[in-house]
């Protein structure tokens, strides 16, 4: 038996990066996998590959009506969802606070913040259905600290803006054994981390103590926790996975 067996999983961003390694890595745990994203292509290519525990919907997570339709059609084909990974995000354009335009600060709350809150609001009464869940909202390290080198107002703010709706969560529904954990990454070795390193000119390793950025299965490691009983007394907590780099 998987550590993921009897659950039945949405994970959003789920065509590439992290989203990706969470969809494989909780097939072979036993879910059953709805996996969503604007990017049909790569997601319908590894809902395949990975067999009969697995769907892809095509879902942009700013559209109410896309989760209820993701909602809708992952019920129809394996049931109740007892786990929502929220993970779909961007960073967005880098720019100082007074620089920013108002447009792209609202793309990036719109998918990073907005699209957790719906996600949540529409999927909970599946859970309750289930008789409980387990919700893993993916913020950052920049939803624990500012970003120095790398202005970024809507991200950063977004990201604690998860952290904050994670444990409001939690305290009112906990009663109805749902948990909801944030999961803050620090430098991931993403198709999104590689564009932001770039920027960066690789600066970022020497603040990493471990010295490497990590693999998107090692954050799929704590994902599988916490959506699994293992972490059945852990609910509203910030899960920090970032090689010491916010020790210090
Ligand atoms: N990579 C890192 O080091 C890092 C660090 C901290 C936090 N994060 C967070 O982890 C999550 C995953 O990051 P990643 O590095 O795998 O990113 P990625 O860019 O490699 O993948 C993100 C996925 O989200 C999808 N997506 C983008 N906009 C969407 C939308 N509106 N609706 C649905 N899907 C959409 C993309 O198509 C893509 O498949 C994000 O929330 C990100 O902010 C990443």
């Amino acid at each position: 038996m998987g550590r993921l067996s009897g659950k039945v999983a949405i994970i959003t961003g789920a065509a590439q990066g992290m989203g990706e390694s969470h969809a494989k890595t909780f097939v072979e745990e036993g879910a059953k996998v709805i996996l969503t994203d604007i990017n049909d292509t790569a997601g319908q290519a590894l809902a395949d590959s990975l067999g009969e525990n697995a769907m892809f919907i095509h879902h942009d997570v700013t559209s109410y009506e896309g989760w209820q339709n993701v909602l809708r059609e992952g019920e129809a084909r394996f049931g109740t969802v007892n786990v929502l990974v929220n993970n779909a995000g961007v960073i967005g354009k880098l720019a100082n606070t007074i620089e920013l335009e108002p447009d792209d600060y609202h793309f990036v709350c719109n998918i990073n913040q907005t699209g957790v809150f719906y996600g949540m609001q529409v999927v909970i009464p599946s859970m309750q259905k289930a008789g409980g869940g387990s919700i893993v909202n993916v913020s950052s390290i920049a939803g624990m600290l500012a970003n120095y080198g790398s202005p970024n107002i809507a991200y950063v703010g977004s990201k604690f803006a998860v952290r904050g709706m994670t444990k409001q969560v939690a305290v009112e529904f906990g009663p109805q054994n749902i948990r909801c954990n944030s999961i803050h990454p620090g430098y991931i070795n993403t198709p999104m981390m590689a564009a932001a390193t770039d920027a960066e000119g690789g600066e970022a390793l020497s603040m990493i103590p471990l010295g490497r950025l990590a693999d998107p299965r090692e954050v799929s490691n704590l994902a599988i926790f916490l959506a699994s009983d293992e972490s059945s007394y852990i609910s509203g907590m910030e899960h920090v996975i970032d090689g010491a780099m916010t020790a210090g």
